[in-house]
């Protein structure tokens, strides 16, 4: 009797089990700050992908260039025992999840199933592998030091794409006298983190980047060339319109779409906003590299992180949704509209516009010549502590808060107090 008991109660249970399992649909929720037009386009090559593989998309937007908001609004997720499925996250972010124990997933299995190791550069495993663990799927690499330009307000002024800083100021002014705004800028302590990258690249080259963006140190940090950084900043400063605080980076690229504004410096993303806008690269609108800055790139790469899970739907959902991001045709598909260019090193760039082929050979240029860096804009280069801090004075600066020489010592004492 008490045998014919337990067995009952033990196909109960296996019952019960099987329920759960074919309950558990697969589903994904995902913590994003792709909420601009061109960004969400590309969002939904994504989420089309998924659905078509029957897996249910929750979508968990937090809008915010560079994902500030979007980390705050993770961290209050995953102290409340709730944490999203997959998040979109940047470099330095990542590895600060890493060292929390064992709040990720392991994507291993997937990862060496689709050799992920021979197929994503070094630069970005750095970031989703640390100690071994596939912890996150590149989907991308985006780089900073760009310009946009109106292609027909150019023409109409007589203005060449400037070559050099100074031809650039010159272009800058000329606009500005015309009556137009020269540089399209939003007022957010990232968006000015954005432009500083180039202002360090146009000043001191791959060399001073790497001695003071990523190794920290106080001498480049504080030092000379840092005064010229922070006053190529002030000379930006004075060509942007009165409005421009607070100011969304998309709202920016449509005053250059819109033929208000002539120039835009912004990572590629910015792109997605023109094509999203119907506008052809070349005919429409220019993209070269910030002048000066030629020869070097500050790159992002934004990645899924996965959360670890318990319930099983959604870990197969994770393991779909990690294999989908790395597939050679999703990456296409993908950067194509997202204005950044493929996270995998084997996938033919034929198929991207002529502003997406030119960033790709750059990128491939800057790796082989070691002048491809992470962007501290957008957290590549320093972890987000540093990062904030370094925001912190580059805004007060671009808000006359600080003269250059002043700025350039308060970025020393930030950097240090946030270490
Ligand atoms: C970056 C991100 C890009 C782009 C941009 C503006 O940090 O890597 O994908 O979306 O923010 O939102």
């Amino acid at each position: 009797m008490r045998v014919y008991k337990e067995m009952k109660a033990s196909v109960a249970v296996a019952a019960l089990v099987l329920t759960a399992a074919t309950a558990n649909a697969q589903e994904v929720e995902v913590l994003h700050w792709w909420t601009a037009g061109g960004e969400a386009s590309a969002l939904n090559v994504l989420k089309e992908n998924l659905q078509a593989q029957g897996i249910t998309w929750r979508d968990m937007p937090v809008a915010g260039g560079g994902g500030e908001a979007a980390m705050t609004a993770l961290r209050a997720r995953v102290t409340a025992g709730d944490a999203p499925t997959a998040v979109q996250m940047l470099g330095f972010d990542i590895l600060d999840w890493a060292e929390q124990g064992e709040v990720l997933a392991d994507l291993n299995e997937v990862a060496e199933a689709e050799n992920w190791d021979e197929v994503i550069p070094e630069a970005l495993q750095r970031f989703s592998k640390p100690d071994g663990k596939w912890i996150a799927a590149p989907v991308n690499v985006h780089s900073t030091n760009w310009v946009w330009a109106n292609k027909s307000v150019l023409d109409e002024l007589g203005i060449e794409q400037p070559g050099t800083w100074d031809e650039f100021i010159a272009a800058l002014q000329k606009v500005q006298d015309s009556g137009k705004v020269a540089l399209a800028h939003g007022g957010q302590p990232w968006q000015e983190a954005t432009i500083f990258d180039s202002a360090v690249l146009a000043t001191g080259g791959a060399e001073f980047y790497q001695k003071s963006m990523i190794d920290l140190d106080p001498e480049a940090l504080g030092g000379e060339e840092m005064v010229q950084v922070f006053d190529k900043m002030a000379q930006l400063r004075g060509f942007v319109d009165d409005n421009f605080s607070g100011r969304d980076w998309n709202l920016a690229s449509a005053m250059v779409i819109n033929n208000e504004a002539a120039f835009q410096i912004m990572g590629d993303w910015a792109k997605g906003e023109f094509l999203n806008a119907g506008k052809v690269p070349g005919q429409d609108f220019l993209c070269f590299r910030v002048p000066g800055t030629e020869g070097n790139v500050t790159f992002n790469a934004d990645q899924f992180v996965m959360f670890a899970q318990t319930d099983e739907g959604k870990q197969a959902a994770q393991k779909t949704m990690a294999s989908a991001i790395e597939s050679p045709e999703f990456q296409i598909a993908f950067n194509k509209v997202k204005g950044s260019v493929p996270a995998r090193t084997d996938v033919s760039g034929d198929e991207l516009d002529d502003c997406g082929k030119l960033g790709m050979q750059q990128l491939a240029e800057a790796a082989e010549a070691g002048t491809l860096l992470g962007s501290m804009g957008h957290g590549h280069a320093n972890p987000a502590a540093v990062k904030n801090a370094m925001y912190d004075v580059i805004t007060a600066h671009f808000n006359g808060e600080y003269d250059s020489a002043t700025a350039a010592e308060e970025l020393v004492n930030a950097v240090e107090a946030a270490q």
